[in-house]
């Protein structure tokens, strides 16, 4: 079960590839343009397959691979949805010279691996989320929202993967 430290954040664990895959898919299908989705977390931590579920989420039919080499892979789903890995990235300044601005601040989805690298040109508003391995099939997945936009994703993600089926009154 998820659980709620404070009203902007929200701490899980995936209990698979799959169910990593699945939450993603839920806040895909959220999504309407115009957000920006941080991710953190080592080396196979499973921001990918997160990404891969978010583009499903999203009506991206194309399959998501790692853009480590590339820097940045673009989708057309529901929405554009810009998949960024700044893993090779060390300086912010190469990254702003690649026009990082104009997909964070432009009308598409964008979602970055390794977005602690280029933390300081978010905007202000955006979902952070950080995942950590704890063991060979397990993940917990931190979500944290900035700004009122992702604060209202949050909460009706929250909603759409956790809520438990309404009841019929006994
Ligand atoms: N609960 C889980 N959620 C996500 N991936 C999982 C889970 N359990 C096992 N895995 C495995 O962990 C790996 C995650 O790989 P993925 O490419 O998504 O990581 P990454 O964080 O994007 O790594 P990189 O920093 O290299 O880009 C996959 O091999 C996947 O099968
Ligand atoms: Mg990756």
């Amino acid at each position: 079960m998820a659980s709620i430290f404070d009203q902007r954040t929200l701490d899980f664990i995936s209990h698979s590839e799959a169910q990593t895959r699945r939450l993603g898919a839920r806040l895909g299908e959220l999504l309407q343009g115009g957000e920006v989705i941080a991710l953190q977390g080592a080396l196979g931590s499973g921001k990918t397959r997160w990404v891969q579920g978010l583009a499903q989420g999203l009506q991206v039919h194309a399959p998501v691979t790692s853009p480590t080499f590339t820097l940045i892979h673009e989708y057309h789903g529901r929405h554009t949805l810009y998949h960024i890995d700044m893993y090779r990235i060390t300086q912010l300044a190469e990254a702003l010279d690649l026009g990082l601005e104009d997909y964070l601040y432009g009308d598409g989805v964008c979602v970055i691996e390794w977005a602690e690298r280029i933390a300081a040109a978010l905007p202000r508003d955006h979902l952070w989320i950080t995942l950590y391995h704890l063991d060979e099939t397990k993940r917990r997945i931190v979500m944290h929202a900035a700004g009122e936009r992702h604060f209202r994703l949050l909460r009706d993600f929250h909603r759409l993967a956790f809520a438990m089926p309404a009841r019929n009154p006994a």
